[in-house]
């Protein structure tokens, strides 16, 4: 594998050590890396299998914009043919320059620090394919947990050894991260990577501030892994500047290890302009998005070129200024829901549960105070059902599948009315648990159905 030409003058690491065998496999795919060079003046190309766009049936694509007499209108002459035909496979080169210009203005970091974007089919299919680029199968991960299981899910396919970097309420904490590592056994190989999400959390809605990323860059550096930034809620955060949003690991690299190289970023489309459109942003380190590109041009070839020009169209209409109008219009439209959600929990879960209230993304993350030996699985699967309530269960969120105390609720969908309905019946779900507790251990104690605020705390 070659290295990657880094400019001189910045101090970047280069993760080309760290790749994984299976990515080595893989040849450039053959025809795609040949479509840059069609753009050449005067090339006659006859490499690509590209359907003649004479064919398709469409003649132009018109959006109209939510709140604004605005439209944008793609005709053959601006972007339809782009829209409707094969594609690069890092993405739309108009869209990954855009996304290159944006990242770099919201992170402060600049080109000659050896990093590029692309594009994929969602961040879901840019975090498996870095998997793919720096991991072998029985691999040692490390991963904040409890995690995203969309993540844990094909981790765990994969035989990999999966490696708890512990959280409290302000995410990963990185003096625990140091015990992990610095105990870890000479014989085995370390890990190569840690997957965290640091702003409201799936599942547990909680953010990890500044301090707390300076601690885990330096053990990046250290102990030598790549950190996974999976921010897909970055910009559903509600609290206030003053209060110090905290800066990506993105942004924080350079100025904390002198070095850039060890960050790979994602960010999401889907919950702020849609998640059927199915876009995602990878921004990191050269031979990174190299590899992730070969991946995609040798599996499916490209992200969709459709819903790439959407985007672009829609980006450059609103600006980069005008995007981030948007995107906190949408973190407004949250955080009510949020509170109003905070709000319903007060009145019924108060004595039966314990969360945060979440200061980003769209989670709230509950422990219930359910008797000893309780499962939120074994309770939302059975009773949960029957009383009309859906909800994710902690076991699905924890890579060693324990059992847990603890559920996901999530509350972008709900109405007001539908909030405080879903807390009674969480809260009557504790209830009943210990009612039926009661009656199996301690017969005769109580009158049927007679137990209605239980103060037993449980550990979670
Ligand atoms: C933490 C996290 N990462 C990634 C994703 C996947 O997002 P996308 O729709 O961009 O694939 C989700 C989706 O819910 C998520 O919660």
């Amino acid at each position: 594998m070659e290295s990657m030409g880094y400019p001189k003058e910045t101090n970047t690491f280069d993760p080309t050590p760290l790749l994984s065998a299976r990515v080595q496999r893989y040849a450039p795919g053959a025809i795609r890396r040949l479509l840059p060079l069609e753009n050449l003046p005067g090339m006659i190309s006859l490499v690509a299998g590209k359907p003649n766009p004479e064919v398709f049936p469409f003649d132009k694509i018109t959006l109209s914009l939510k709140g604004a007499n605005e439209e944008i209108v793609l005709t053959r002459e601006n972007g339809l043919i782009d829209g409707l035909q094969y594609g690069l496979p890092g993405g739309n080169p108009g869209l990954v320059k855009w996304f290159e210009e944006f990242q770099s203005e919201l992170h402060g970091i600049n080109r000659s620090q050896g990093w590029t974007c692309c594009i994929g089919n969602g961040s879901q299919e840019l975090l498996h394919r870095v998997f793919q680029v720096l991991t072998d199968p029985c691999d040692s991960v490390l991963i904040e947990t409890p995690a995203y299981p969309g993540v844990v899910g094909f981790l765990q396919a994969e035989d990999y050894k999966l490696v708890d970097a512990k959280t409290d309420r302000h995410g990963i904490d990185p003096s625990e991260l140091e015990k992990t590592l610095s105990r870890w056994p000479e014989s085995q190989p370390r890990p190569k990577l840690l997957y965290t999400i640091p702003t409201g959390s799936n599942p547990t809605g909680r953010s990890c501030p500044e301090w707390r990323k300076i601690g885990i860059l330096r053990l990046a550096k250290r102990f030598n892994f790549m950190i996974l930034e999976d921010d897909a809620y970055y910009f559903l955060n509600y609290e206030e500047k003053s209060n110090g949003k905290s800066r990506s690991y993105l942004a924080l690299e350079q100025e904390v290890n002198g070095e850039t190289g060890r960050v790979i970023r994602f960010d999401s489309l889907s919950k702020i302009v849609s998640a059927g459109m199915r876009l995602g942003v990878l921004t990191g380190p050269l031979p990174i998005v190299k590899n992730v590109i070969k991946l995609t041009e040798n599996i499916n070839l490209q992200p969709s070129s459709t819903t790439q020009i959407l985007a672009l169209s829609l980006f450059q209409h609103w600006g980069r200024t005008g995007f981030l109008e948007h995107c906190a219009r949408a973190s407004e439209f949250y955080r009510r829901k949020r509170d109003v959600f905070a709000a319903a929990a007060e009145v019924h879960l108060k004595y039966r549960a314990t969360w945060d209230v979440p200061s980003a993304g769209l989670f709230f993350w509950f422990t219930l105070r359910l008797p000893p030996g309780e499962d939120t699985f074994e309770l939302l699967s059975k009773k949960g059902m029957e009383s009309g309530l859906l909800a994710i269960p902690g076991v699905a969120f924890m890579p060693d599948n324990r059992k847990t105390y603890q559920l996901r609720a999530s509350f972008s969908l709900i109405a007001e009315e539908q909030a405080y309905e879903a807390c009674r019946r969480m809260a009557q779900l504790v209830d009943d648990a210990w009612g039926d507790w009661v009656r199996e251990f301690v017969p005769g104690r109580i009158e049927k159905n007679g137990l209605s605020n239980p103060t037993t705390t449980v550990s979670a």
